[in-house]
């Protein structure tokens, strides 16, 4: 793919990466994800972010770039705001064909550098509100750590108004030859929102109060493009974007959507008969809800609906005087991404004893959720236990539409 125009002397530079590797190990892209890099032309070059030699990412950057009359030994600056190897794996190779680039990061960055890729020559490492003359146009740094993590920066191009915040404002989802948002219908940008959800939800959702307090920090810039490192290129609406995070930012407090995430599994059937009459509760309500069934449906995706939705239904048989342990992985993910504030719903059938109830109560301690109360039976559920059900269900949905904690 060619390099596309942001601005006079900047450019997107992207690979697309298309691949059944997961994500950070963890999470999987079947819809791929963008790899973006920017280039700056001034009387110097410089070269914002890298990538990591994931399918053919070299490649189509070093054509990309190509297409814009660069090659990586022509680059003068390479600014790395933010050292994840999904922006830096590169780096080595791109050492050896430009030995003479400085490599600028924020004073975190630079040690990473040094300690995840050996490279002790030509860093220099900056700090909030430095900035960087390339002739012609002057860049500014700000340092916006633990979005997503600890050295991370972005940098500010005044003369066209674009900012490069790295990961902040990113998205799943591989772009093709398009890369600004008004270049994508609103069907694709239904589908890049939810993309963008689901990436949050499982890459940066931890660190939410460093996100808002990101955007607080940004906010005074007169932005005329974002140009994330993952996603769409945000030149005709930035704002859009920007409300989208501050909006998932904000449901790591709690209340989010007034929407129900379903999250259950089932051994033989007595468990969904269950869940099928909190489901009616819920539906009488009139609350919109999304079912994910584990572990058929990887955590990704379970986990982006239960960030995004206040209430929660957690239906799962004991397994073994315990909880049945595709939902105590999800519990642990949970924990882990601190999904906080949430309205639940536990139930369950049990089969010789129970024992579900204890594990669950030590999973969610520091959860801060609200309950209703949870029903467990044997086996099949009996008509009382399924009325009782139904009753429940309806009792959430309520409790998520009244929005009180
Ligand atoms: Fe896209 Fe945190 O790296």
């Amino acid at each position: 793919m060619n390099a596309r125009i942001i601005a006079d002397s900047v450019y997107c530079i992207h690979a697309d990466i298309e691949t059944g590797d997961l994500f950070e190990g963890i999470w999987p892209i079947p819809n791929g994800v963008s790899l973006n890099c920017y280039l700056i032309k001034g009387e110097k070059t410089v070269l914002v972010d890298l990538f990591r030699d994931w399918t053919d990412a070299s490649q189509q950057v070093e054509t990309a770039l190509a297409s814009a009359g660069v090659y990586f030994s022509q680059i003068d600056y390479l600014i790395l705001n933010h050292l994840e190897p999904d922006h830096t794996g590169w780096l080595r190779e791109f050492r050896e064909l430009n030995p003479k680039a400085r490599i600028l990061s924020t004073a975190r960055g630079i040690n990473l550098v040094k300690s995840f890729y050996k490279i002790e020559d030509g860093l220099e490492a900056v700090k909030d509100g430095d900035t960087l003359d390339i002739g012609g146009r002057t860049l500014t740094f700000y340092e916006i750590p633990n979005v997503h993590w600890p050295e991370t920066m972005a940098v500010w191009d005044a003369a066209s108004g674009a900012l490069f915040p790295c990961d902040a404002f990113g998205s799943f989802g591989a772009l093709g030859d398009r890369v600004f948002d008004d270049e994508f219908n609103e069907k694709e940008h239904a589908f890049y929102e939810a993309e963008s959800l689901r990436y949050y939800a499982n890459i940066v959702s931890s660190f939410s109060i460093f996100v808002e307090r990101a955007i607080q920090k940004l906010a005074a810039l007169p932005i005329a493009c974002v140009a994330p490192s993952h996603g769409i290129v945000w030149r005709k609406d930035p704002q859009r974007i920007i409300g989208r995070y501050g909006a998932y930012a904000a449901y790591a407090k709690g209340p989010a959507e007034k929407e129900i995430a379903v999250i259950w599994g089932s051994m033989y059937g007595n468990t969904k008969t269950g869940l099928d009459a909190v489901i009616r509760g819920i539906e009488k309500e009139g609350v919109p809800y999304t079912t994910r069934r584990v572990p058929d449906e990887n955590v990704s995706w379970v986990l982006a609906d239960a960030y995004r939705c206040s209430g929660l239904v957690l239906a799962m048989p004991t397994y073994e005087y315990a909880m049945f342990p595709p939902m105590a992985y999800v519990l642990d993910i949970f924990r882990r991404k601190h999904i906080h504030g949430k309205k639940v719903l536990r139930i369950g059938s049990w089969g010789w004893a129970g024992g579900a109830k204890k594990e669950y109560e030590q999973a969610i301690e520091s959860l801060k959720w609200t309950s209703v109360e949870s029903l467990e039976w044997a086996g099949r559920p009996t008509e009382d236990e399924l009325k009782l059900l139904e009753a429940r269900g309806a009792e959430l949905a309520r409790a998520v539409i009244s929005g009180e904690q």
